[in-house]
């Protein structure tokens, strides 16, 4: 696996293998890895010729300073993973490789942008989006792997690709979940064992949800009675959103951490 830093030794590692019209695989991410990024890494492993797995935490799509300082970080724990799942090139540049002085060009999502996650961290999707578009120019990936964790990003991310017509085609992977049921995130290494019982009602939630909704019920309020029975537990929103395809959508506060998750609504 070759580890590069800059824009031109990734177009440079990625010119044989180009020139061989072989495909050409992306895993956008921001390190810290868990199940949920090696299950992406695996399906552009199968997917793809040449596996490419960013590794940047991006600054422009974070809101609150502290959250961007005490994300967790370990690029040769990342760097370990990568490599033990195939991956053929880490792109693990600095802030001011993406964002050099004077930097001044941004990619900004409409409406699907505005609510939800949107709404909860303005600019949010604006810094996802940016740094997506740069990433897709960068690599100019044939196929780009994305978790359906981050329901809305997937869906922001789709619409700039259908919008920009940008050349790379979008996939979607289920939700990699720990056996009690919590989504993996990043984040999760924050949680202490009394918190992250107090976690496991937002997965308990989100199926009360999908079970009433398969029942003709609603899917909102099924959620919120499970969610609002938890003490230690603030809810931010719990919602349906067409995505497409329908999608509960919850994001909840344990203490100082918040915590997204969603599941696709199925009529059964
Ligand atoms: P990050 O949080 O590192 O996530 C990278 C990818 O892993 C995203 O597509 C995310 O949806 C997916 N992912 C995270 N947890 C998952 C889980 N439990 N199951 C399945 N997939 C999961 O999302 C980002 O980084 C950034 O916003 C990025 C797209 C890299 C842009 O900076």
């Amino acid at each position: 696996m070759r580890i590069v830093r800059t824009v031109a030794e990734v177009r440079e590692a990625l010119r044989e293998p180009r020139g061989r019209w072989e495909r050409i695989g992306l895993v956008p991410t921001m390190g810290a890895f868990h199940a949920g990024h090696v299950a992406l890494m695996r399906a552009a492993r199968e997917g793809s010729d040449v596996v490419v797995v960013s590794l940047f935490v991006n600054p422009s799509q974070f809101n609150a300073a502290d959250d961007l300082a005490r994300y967790p970080r370990d690029e040769v724990a990342d760097a370990g993973a990568a490599e033990a799942e195939g991956v053929d090139v880490l792109f693990a540049p600095s802030v001011d490789e993406l964002y050099p002085p004077g930097f001044d060009t941004w990619v900004e999502p409409g409406s699907l942008a505005d609510v939800l996650e949107g709404a909860a961290r303005p600019g949010h999707f604006r810094g996802v989006a940016t740094v997506c578009a740069k990433l897709f120019a960068i690599v100019a990936a044939d196929v780009a792997w994305f978790g359906q964790k981050d329901a809305q990003q997937a869906a922001v991310v789709r619409r700039m690709v259908a919008d920009l017509d940008l050349p790379v085609s979008i996939e979607v992977l289920p939700t990699v979940r720990d056996p009690d049921g919590l989504a993996l995130s990043s984040r999760n290494v924050f949680l202490t064992d009394a918190e992250r019982e107090v976690a496991l009602a937002l997965p308990r939630a989100l199926e009360a949800g999908a079970s009433a909704h398969a029942a003709d019920g609603d899917p909102v309020a099924a959620a919120r009675l499970v969610l609002d029975a938890e003490r230690g537990l603030t809810v931010d929103y719990v919602a349906v959103a067409d995505f497409p395809p329908p999608t509960l959508v919850a994001a909840v506060r344990v203490a100082a951490i918040r915590l997204i998750d969603n599941v696709v609504l199925t009529d059964s």
